[in-house]
């Protein structure tokens, strides 16, 4: 068995950002046209009359300021409400593998590797817009990487996920190195009609270079001292597009077709699970969270993570000790916690403890213990 180590890590964020002030004024603009455009209908008590939204209420809720996104106009445009993505021939780049790509060359570049030095490619994201053939393999040609290429989805865990998965292939020997990567355009999948929603969700990129610990040359590496993974069905945060859709004509384009959720029921359930399985994690391995110098947690809620640090620790932290990029990347899914640990990890000093965890729909939960070498 081999010792394994992150070597390197990459993000790609998109050109374009939506603050909350602009989101809202598209958002009630739509709401006013809906509104007059159903008078009669809401006067008889037949349609439901929209209420507007608000981006102090959206900060002060989620901590989100900001969001990143692969089409500013095509979600502002209140008639639109969705980004604009025209398609691409099967000649060009999928716009995931596009995004992946660009990660992934700033995680090689990280770690001091080529694709050369790599045996694996796995792309780990909540949504593909392709059942086949994998992003990861059209990435993998892409980057001109040798070895075996798939995909994988467990929604907002899937970066903790791949990383288990990676390191245990390179820890068997089957792999030098895997890059595990997450594209998310989060902002197809989200209801911009949805006043309870439409700010939750942004775009970006992560990759995150899984090496052998004895080939290892990068200036940039983690330990993977351990990790854990945790599911537990849920129906709280659900999207029930597929492929089976066209077979019932009658539920196609509805509303469930595109993320839903019960934000407060999720936040109640999520929290405990969360705190709980990283502080059995962290004793598991003889550790306590005193012990972590940093948490680099799933971004989907600022309260959300300080009450999960502070279930674990006892107290408040400070910002350094818990980062938050949600202000400005708003969650973008897999991608968040890696996120954080790209833009959060070089001050560390060698030895210092860290924990990566990630949390979302399934219910799904992954803990992975770093230590900085
Ligand atoms: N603008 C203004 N008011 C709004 C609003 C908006 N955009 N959206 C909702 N409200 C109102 C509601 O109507 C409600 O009003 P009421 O008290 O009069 O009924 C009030 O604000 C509170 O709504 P609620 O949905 O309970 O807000 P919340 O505090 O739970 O925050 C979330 C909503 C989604 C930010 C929060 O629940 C959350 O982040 N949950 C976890 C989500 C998560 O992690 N999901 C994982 C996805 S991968």
């Amino acid at each position: 068995m081999h010792n394994v180590v992150i070597s390197g890590t990459g993000l790609f964020t998109p050109a374009q950002s939506i603050s909350n002030e602009e989101l809202v004024e598209s958002f009630n603009t739509w709401v006013q046209q809906f509104n007059a455009d159903n008078a009669d209908a809401i006067e008889r008590g037949e349609v439901e009359a929209q209420a507007e939204s608000n981006a102090a209420f959206i900060e002060k809720a989620s901590g989100i300021k900001s969001r990143f996104v692969m089409d500013k106009a095509g979600i502002l445009d209140p008639q639109r409400m969705k980004p604009l993505l025209p398609e691409r021939s099967n000649e060009e780049q999928s716009i995931l593998c596009e995004m992946a790509v660009s990660a992934a060359l700033m995680a090689l570049q990280r770690a001091g590797r080529t694709a050369a030095d790599v045996d694996g490619v796995i792309v780990a994201c909540s949504n593909l817009q392709r059942p086949y053939p994998a992003i990861a393999i059209e990435v993998q040609a892409a980057l001109g990487i040798q070895g075996f290429a798939f995909d994988m989805n467990v929604a907002c865990s899937s970066a903790t996920f791949g990383i288990q998965t990676a390191a245990n292939s390179v820890q068997l020997g089957q792999a030098r190195a895997v890059l595990m990567v997450n594209p998310e355009v989060c902002t197809a999948h989200l209801n911009f009609r949805d006043r309870d929603s439409h700010f939750i969700f942004g775009d970006g990129a992560t990759a995150v270079l899984i090496e052998r610990a004895d080939l290892a040359t990068s200036a940039h590496q983690f330990e993977i001292v351990s990790s854990k993974l945790l599911t537990q069905f849920s129906n709280n945060i659900r999207n029930n597009f597929g492929f089976l859709n066209r077979t019932a004509e009658d539920g196609e384009g509805a509303a469930d077709k595109l993320f839903v959720q019960e934000g407060r029921k999720v936040f109640r359930e999520v929290c405990p699970m969360v705190a709980e399985l990283i502080a059995q994690h962290l004793a598991e391995n003889d550790l306590q969270a005193s012990d972590v110098r940093r948490f680099w947690l799933h971004q989907a809620n600022l309260s959300m993570n300080h009450l999960i640090v502070k279930k674990l620790v006892g107290h408040e932290v400070a910002e350094e000790d818990a980062p938050v990029i949600l202000d400005r990347y708003a969650n973008t899914s897999s991608a968040g916690s890696v996120i954080a640990l790209h833009l959060y990890q070089d001050d560390l000093p060698k030895g210092a403890l860290g924990v990566l965890s990630s949390f979302g729909a399934g219910y799904s939960i992954g803990s992975v213990i770093l230590r900085k070498l």
